[in-house]
């Protein structure tokens, strides 16, 4: 892991009118690295990953990121294009929902070779053959590439959205309850997928979740958010096995109690 953050967040704060999103937030992020962000509904994970990935600007507080130049850029100071061209490439995002991150209409081929296209891939042949190589990566037979999501089952969509979001090499991943609306026998799998493809890929990722043994599984730092704020932060291992605030002891016990 490089002593060079990746991301470095500070004070990230989002107000909604009268409500608060989230409130000053620091966090730094290394390559390769996996941070969890936990907490009850409400607590203001998903306003915080979209302000991280450059979706939601913030009220206040900065975000900066080390381009593949080395160059640290303030994501909210650059220009429309330049933010684009990052997400496009450098990021992927996976929603809970595979419909808001996949094309329905097209082809699951198209889904992924569409994002090879998005930075410059022209040649057809090599378009498919990744696209094949892809779906194989992510356990989708391949001979339904020429199939529209539509025609797949929940835990497939994801597949292909992991895929769709993978295939350009992507250096940050953000991922907002990447299990969340399927079964559990399908999430135990994708969560064994995501786990493995991420260490071989040394991607680093930002997951949203409110499922403590997700954060078990993916990631080596948590950071367990209430009404906005960030009241503890550590090693997973540390904060799941000892944690040090009443409210994560909370989570924690009623967690062991299901
Ligand atoms: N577009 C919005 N307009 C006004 N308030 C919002 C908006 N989006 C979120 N909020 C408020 O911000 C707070 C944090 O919401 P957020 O969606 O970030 O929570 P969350 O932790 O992702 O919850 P969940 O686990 O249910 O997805 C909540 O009080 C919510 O009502
Ligand atoms: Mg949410």
């Amino acid at each position: 892991m490089s002593d060079q953050p990746l991301m470095t967040a500070r004070g990230v704060t989002k107000i909604y009118g009268e409500r608060i999103g989230c409130e000053a937030v620091d966090l730094d992020i290394h390559p390769g690295e996996i941070v969890a962000i936990v907490g009850e509904s409400g607590s203001g994970k998903t306003t915080l990953l979209n302000c991280l990935s450059a979706r939601l600007a913030p009220s206040a507080g900065s975000i900066d990121y080390r381009m593949r130049d080395g160059r640290l850029q303030d994501l909210y100071a650059m220009g429309e294009a330049e933010r684009r061209f990052l997400m496009r490439t450098d990021w992927g995002f996976v929603h809970q929902n595979p419909a808001d991150g996949l094309r329905m209409g097209v082809s699951a081929g198209a889904n992924v070779g569409e994002r090879l296209m998005a930075v410059g891939e022209r040649h057809y042949g090599r378009i498919r053959d990744t696209a094949l190589d892809w779906l194989e990566r992510v356990e989708i037979s391949t001979d339904r590439i020429d199939d529209r999501p539509n025609a797949f089952s929940g835990g497939m969509r994801q597949r292909l959205q992991i895929a769709r979001n993978l295939v350009t090499g992507p250096r940050l991943v953000f991922m907002d309850e990447p299990t969340g609306g399927l079964d559990v026998s399908v999430q135990a799998r994708l969560l064994d997928l995501l786990r493995g493809l991420v260490g071989e890929l040394g991607l680093a990722a930002i997951v949203v979740t409110h499922d403590l043994a997700v954060a078990r599984l993916l990631s080596q730092r948590i950071m367990v958010m209430k009404d906005g704020r960030v009241i503890e932060h550590g090693l997973t291992d540390r904060v799941l096995d000892d944690p040090r605030e009443p409210y994560t002891q909370l989570l924690v016990s009623s967690i062991l109690q299901v």
